[in-house]
């Protein structure tokens, strides 16, 4: 599968990108680095099965390519952007989806 994480560079992010990786899946991490560290994910980038992009999940951002999962981490500010309807776990993870994979 390819699966996007949001915040992906985060602690608890570039944990699940390790595990998505070790067990075979293509990872698209997206992070705009507002509390995340590049350092959490510098290990992956040399692996072709996994892919940066620098952005705000909460705006909009391009992921080229189509994705099979979205699995969303971030901060507030990720679930602060959306509407209060949308906040449980399941329909904040459509609704980035839907901003961000278009
Ligand atoms: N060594 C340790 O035990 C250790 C280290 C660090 C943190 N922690 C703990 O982990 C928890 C925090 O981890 P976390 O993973 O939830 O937080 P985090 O801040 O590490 O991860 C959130 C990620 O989401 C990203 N993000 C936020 N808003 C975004 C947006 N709009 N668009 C794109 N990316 C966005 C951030 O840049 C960040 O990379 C805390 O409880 C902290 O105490 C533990």
């Amino acid at each position: 599968m390819r699966v996007a994480v949001t915040g992906g560079g985060g602690f608890l992010g570039s944990h699940l990108c390790e595990a998505l990786l070790r067990r075979g899946d293509e990872v698209v991490c997206l992070d705009d680095f507002s509390t995340g560290d590049p350092a959490n994910i510098s290990s992956f980038l040399e692996d072709p099965a996994f892919e940066l992009v620098r952005g705000d999940v909460s705006r909009s951002v391009d992921v080229p390519g189509a994705v099979d999962a979205v699995a969303l981490r971030g901060g507030p500010a990720t679930v602060r952007a959306l509407p209060p309807s949308s906040r449980s776990s399941r329909r904040t993870g459509s609704v980035a989806a839907a901003r961000s994979f278009r």
